[in-house]
């Protein structure tokens, strides 16, 4: 009988080896455009320029009868535009659809090597990342491609977050995985109508003073996505890959935008999708660590000598775990500025 390992072994002829490597290249945020559209398409490569992640969308918001415009736009996005350091995605689309097969062939025959990530949607399971491992490697073997292609499971249906352990550890190729809060939330018949973001009716209420119960009682609105982003979060780590908050619907909500963003930042996340320019610079924001946070981490690094025992700092007592956490934001401040 196979084992699961045998899913991920390379094809004899000639593909390459998908030993994971996960670049240590920025990924703060994921900047979506359609391909199909040919506004877009010219500024590409400004766009490339101002972004770590450049991903051309193939799914949902590209119409139907756009979906080979886009995947065609795609290819010639890829072959003509220089990308220096940003990396080049994009969202295929789902497996249940009958333009997925299509995407797949088509972008890794034609532009395989400009490609760095794949990001699947919907993904329900474990299954669902082996098909496309196995299919990846019969591709690239054909394309004489040098480096496997990674791939970023989006998570957006109930069952995805149920397995979402599996689905981190399903491929030496997963890179990471995204929320994907609106499909999510029609997937677990939440009542949102929105993508991503809070809704006001999900709140806490402070206790009633008194007899009036009703009046003049403050209210927090609370974060709908706080128990999925910690899960998705905790897989990932386990599993030695990046997670991501997904998009944020409401463009002119800057400031819920960058609140979103943020709780996911301290959450783990090392990113998010921006759907608008406006969303490029909060995500570049919120995912570099203020360089406050970063010099307190370098003075208790410096004041824990080896990294065992405690150390008093401005009346704070720092230990072995508190090392270890500074040493996460000082990381996160060498890798950005290198
Ligand atoms: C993203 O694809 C979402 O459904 O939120
Ligand atoms: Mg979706």
């Amino acid at each position: 009988m196979r084992s699961p390992k045998d899913f991920f072994t390379p094809l004899a002829l000639g593909a390459p080896d998908p030993v994971r490597e996960i670049p240590l290249r920025p990924s703060r945020m994921i900047h979506f455009f359609d391909p199909s559209n040919e506004k877009m398409r010219a500024k590409a490569g400004d766009m490339a320029r101002d972004v770590d992640v450049l991903l051309g969308n193939l799914e949902d918001a590209v119409p139907a009868d756009h979906k080979e415009a886009a995947r065609n736009g795609l290819v010639e996005v890829a072959k003509s535009t220089d990308f220096g350091d940003t990396q080049l995605w994009t969202r295929v689309n789902s497996l249940d659809s009958p333009w997925v097969l299509d995407d797949l062939i088509t972008l890794v025959t034609e532009v395989g090597e400009q490609l760095d990530v794949i990001m699947v949607p919907k993904v329900e399971g474990a299954e669902d990342i082996h098909y496309v491992d196995r299919l990846l490697a019969q591709l690239e073997a054909r394309a004489g491609l040098r480096s496997p292609l990674l791939v970023h499971a989006i998570l957006e249906t109930a069952s995805g977050v149920a397995n979402v352990e599996e689905i981190a550890a399903a491929s030496p190729r997963m890179q990471g995985i995204s929320l994907g809060p609106a499909d999510l939330a029609a997937s677990r018949r939440m009542k949102t109508t929105r993508v991503g973001g809070g809704h006001p009716g999900y709140l806490v209420r402070t206790d009633p003073a008194g007899e009036d119960v009703t009046q003049g009682r403050t209210t927090y609105q609370q974060d709908l996505w706080h128990y999925t982003v910690a899960r998705m979060v905790d897989a990932c780590a386990m599993h030695g890959i990046l997670p991501y908050y997904g998009p944020f619907g409401d463009i002119r909500d800057v400031v819920g935008c960058e609140d979103q963003f943020r709780n996911a930042y301290l959450l783990g996340c090392v990113g998010a999708w921006s759907l608008h320019p406006k969303q490029i610079a909060i995500a570049k924001k919120v995912f570099s660590p203020e360089p406050s946070e970063v010099a307190w981490a370098r003075k208790v690094i410096a004041a824990m000598g080896d990294g065992t025992g405690t150390v008093m700092i401005d009346g704070k007592m720092q230990d072995d775990a508190t090392v270890k956490q500074c040493r996460v934001v000082a990381e996160l401040a060498e890798q950005l500025a290198s």
